[in-house]
């Protein structure tokens, strides 16, 4: 395997927890003997700083003939007060929208070791979450007109929303091929009591499903409802399907239950293997440069893109098992910490994971390095393989 991967750190934490998730594949390249050549760009702020665009034309037209993208995290405070057109989010924005992702897939699972630090009460959050969230990157209302106007001497502002039944259709596909891998149950999130958007949604979604796929449990559930069953009793969901806007703010309040925004990898896909593959913690300007962030979510995501974009099953395997051994043994990063477990830093973390995907013996001698933990991971996985 030879790859070529374009690598954005972006804004904020993304250069540091990207730098772990280079760190563990770099590591798979030499314990299974791939060449993986890595290509640095920049987008987001610190784009705009160098070359006065947030995507400057090499970044894009690198990306356009990557076999994928590795990419951190774009925005700050900084560029908030910029017009709506040039904010450094809009780099990732028109990134999906060049390379033809529209699907976003994020794994919300919560490692059993980490239960106790969810936000949920302990007997819900005991009963573990292991969901997909499907969502439809391309269309809706990021890609619609934006506009603020003038009327009646006060500002007034309006966003167009607008999906195609083959934009529709192509989702719900990923979701339904998504539910035959996992367990064969798919809730399709609306607002159609409000919106026609979500009337056609819904309608294009159970089309698919009677036609294509008759095996797969299709349930509709509203967006206000589905928020407060992820409260409820998360565990009950395999896969989740909805459109772009309702799909950003569940996936944030999904991915939170599972103890730290931190942990979650995600992969923007469109027909072919090219893809995105992203945490989705965000820049958090307030923590930059601190060397605290939780990269697991970064390396994670190198597990999706070596079993999404290049098919290596036992490599992305290696990483996850490499993170959920680092878990077991008590290691945490200060937004997953709990007592007895020992508190590292990012480039800690990073490295103790290296370590374990390369080898024992390695994983050992830095850990040697560190204080041992009083308690053990509090619940230990049964298995190390299969999480995403
Ligand atoms: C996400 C982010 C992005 C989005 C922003 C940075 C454009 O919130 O990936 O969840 O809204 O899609
Ligand atoms: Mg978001």
């Amino acid at each position: 395997m030879n790859a070529k991967i374009v690598v954005i750190k972006g804004d904020g934490i993304g250069p540091e927890t990207v730098s772990e998730a280079m760190r563990a594949l770099a590591v798979i390249g030499k314990r299974f003997g791939h060449t993986f050549q890595l290509q640095e760009y920049e987008a987001g702020g610190c784009a705009i700083a160098h070359s006065g665009s947030c995507l400057p034309d090499d970044t894009l037209a690198a990306c356009l003939v990557a076999d994928c993208v590795l990419f951190g995290a774009v925005g700050g405070p900084k560029w908030d007060s910029l017009p709506q057109h040039l904010v450094p989010e809009r780099a990732l924005l028109t990134m999906r929208d060049k390379m033809g992702l529209y699907a976003n897939l994020r794994p919300i699972k919560m490692f059993p070791q980490l239960y106790h630090a969810s936000p949920l009460l302990p007997q819900v959050a005991a009963q573990g979450i292991d969901l997909m969230l499907v969502r439809e990157l391309t269309g809706g209302i990021y890609f619609g007109s934006h506009d603020i106007v003038l009327r009646g001497g006060q500002s007034v502002a309006s966003d167009l929303m607008s999906y195609s039944e083959s934009e529709i259709e192509r989702i719900a596909r990923t979701a339904f091929e998504m539910a035959k891998k996992r367990h064969g149950r798919v809730v399709s999130v609306d607002k159609s009591d409000v919106l026609s958007c979500s009337r056609l949604w819904k309608e294009v979604v159970h089309r698919i499903a009677r036609d294509e796929y008759p095996s797969i449990q299709l349930t509709d559930m509203l967006a206000d409802s589905i928020a407060m069953q992820l409260m409820r009793n998360p565990w009950q969901f395999d896969v989740v399907l909805t459109e772009n806007m309702l799909g950003d703010v569940l996936s944030g309040e999904a991915c939170m239950l599972t103890g730290s925004i931190g942990m979650i990898p995600s992969a923007s896909l469109g027909d072919g293997t090219v893809g995105i593959y992203e945490p989705i913690h965000g820049s958090a300007p307030d923590i930059a440069g601190q060397n605290i962030a939780n990269p697991i979510g970064a390396i994670l995501s190198i597990a999706m893109m070596l079993r999404s974009s290049f098919g290596l099953l036992a490599e992305a395997e290696a990483i996850e098992a490499g993170v959920n051994r680092v878990l077991d043994d008590g290691y945490r990063t200060v937004d997953i910490m709990s007592a007895g477990c020992v508190p590292v830093s990012c480039s800690k973390m990073g490295e103790l994971i290296a370590g374990a995907i390369l080898s024992s013996q390695m994983y050992r001698k830095i850990a040697r390095t560190l204080p041992q933990p009083s308690v053990q991971g509090s619940k230990k996985s049964k298995k190390a393989a299969d999480f995403f």
